[in-house]
């Protein structure tokens, strides 16, 4: 098979884990006999220093000429005080738009050689292996109107039935295959989108009699996630909830580093780790890739279909844990391996 795939280096560790991803995904590609056609391109802080723009008209192109996409990292300190219109991670969030990645699934799972790495509990986090699905396209991250106008600020949090019929589905369609549970989480004692989103979960749920639908408001979601995570399987839940509820799975899995994620649309897939740029640990070889190799297994799987190929990905990660190869973030005592390093054991362990 040919995958042709548009690398997104981004900023901060962005570059650094988005290469020990592409050392991975050549490893497969030989491994399996896939033929790989890559290409780069500029998204967030770097393309503002060389294009004036978080996202180049060439980048755009390209994004939509790939079978799929790899982000790295977007996010630079130097860009702070900015105004969202003119900051790095406009680029990401335009790109998802213009991708139509509507459905952000991001994994949580504990492996076994990481439960010491929780802050939580053993017996409370082992066991945990969760999908949380962010609507990714919608809601507060794009409301209009929006803005600071003089003493007073807004943002707009906005749902249509499509947008939340299709997410909803994409929820229904995993849980289908998992252990046939959906939490659907929103505010509904509280905000009128979130009673209006509930509504069209509800709507849909019909058309998965064989999935258990809760619902759960997303304080209580926040709390249950961290006393009691394994009784979620697929999580379904608007923009901004996601994004929160997100990095708090991440301490489920011992680090933010884990994280992969895969942002779907109807046709095109855009993988992401979810940790960010991390400008304090930048250019010095230490970042955690998993999240990024995790990332590639899940293109393999959604965007390509190889899911044997996205299985000896996420086997290989599961042996460098197990070897205890591992970056800094997993390792408090002992000597850290680099970022390249892990990227290389991953890729031999294929
Ligand atoms: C994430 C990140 C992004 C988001 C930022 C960088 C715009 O936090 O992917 O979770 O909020 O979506
Ligand atoms: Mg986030």
């Amino acid at each position: 098979m040919n995958l042709k795939i548009l690398l997104l280096p981004g900023d901060g560790i962005g570059t650094e884990v988005t290469s020990a991803a592409s050392c991975v995904l050549q490893a497969v590609a030989k491994k399996f006999g896939h033929t790989l056609e890559l290409s780069e391109g500029l998204l967030g802080g770097v393309a503002i220093h060389k294009t004036g723009t978080p996202l180049p008209d060439e980048t755009l192109q390209k994004a939509l000429a790939a079978d799929a996409t790899f982000m790295g990292a977007v996010g630079l300190p130097e860009f702070d005080n900015v105004a969202p219109e003119k900051r790095p991670e406009k680029g990401l969030l335009g790109i998802r738009k213009a991708l139509g990645v509507f459905a952000n699934l991001r994994p949580v799972r504990t492996w076994p050689a990481l439960v010491e790495s929780s802050p939580l509990k053993n017996h409370l986090v082992e066991g945990t292996d969760m999908i949380i699905v962010r609507e990714l396209t919608g809601g507060l991250y794009y409301g209009e109107p929006r803005g600071i106008f003089g003493d007073r600020a807004f943002n707009t949090m906005a749902y249509t039935r499509v947008e939340i019929e299709r997410v909803t589905r994409k929820a229904f369609a995993l849980a289908r295959a998992r252990r046939k549970k959906l939490t659907n989480v929103d505010k509904s004692n509280v905000l009128e989108v979130s009673q209006f989103w509930r509504r069209v979960v509800n709507d849909v749920a019909p058309e998965f009699p064989d999935v258990e639908l809760e619902h759960m408001l997303v304080d209580t979601c926040a709390m249950q996630l961290v006393l009691s995570p394994r009784r979620f399987d697929v999580i379904v839940t608007e923009n901004t909830f996601g994004d929160i509820l997100s990095d708090e799975g991440a301490v489920l899995a011992g680090s933010i580093g884990m994280l992969p994620s895969a942002s779907l649309g109807e046709s095109k897939g855009l993988y992401e780790p979810v940790h960010g740029s991390a400008p304090d640990i930048a250019g010095q070889n230490k970042a955690n890739p998993l999240g990024a190799i995790g990332s590639v297994a899940a293109m393999l799987e959604y965007s390509f279909g190889l899911m044997k190929e996205a299985e000896a990905v996420n086997t290989a990660i599961g042996r460098v844990l197990e070897s205890g190869n591992v970056t800094a973030d997993l390792k408090p005592k002992g000597a850290p391996a680099t970022t390249d390093e892990v990227g290389r054991a991953v890729s031999e362990a294929l």
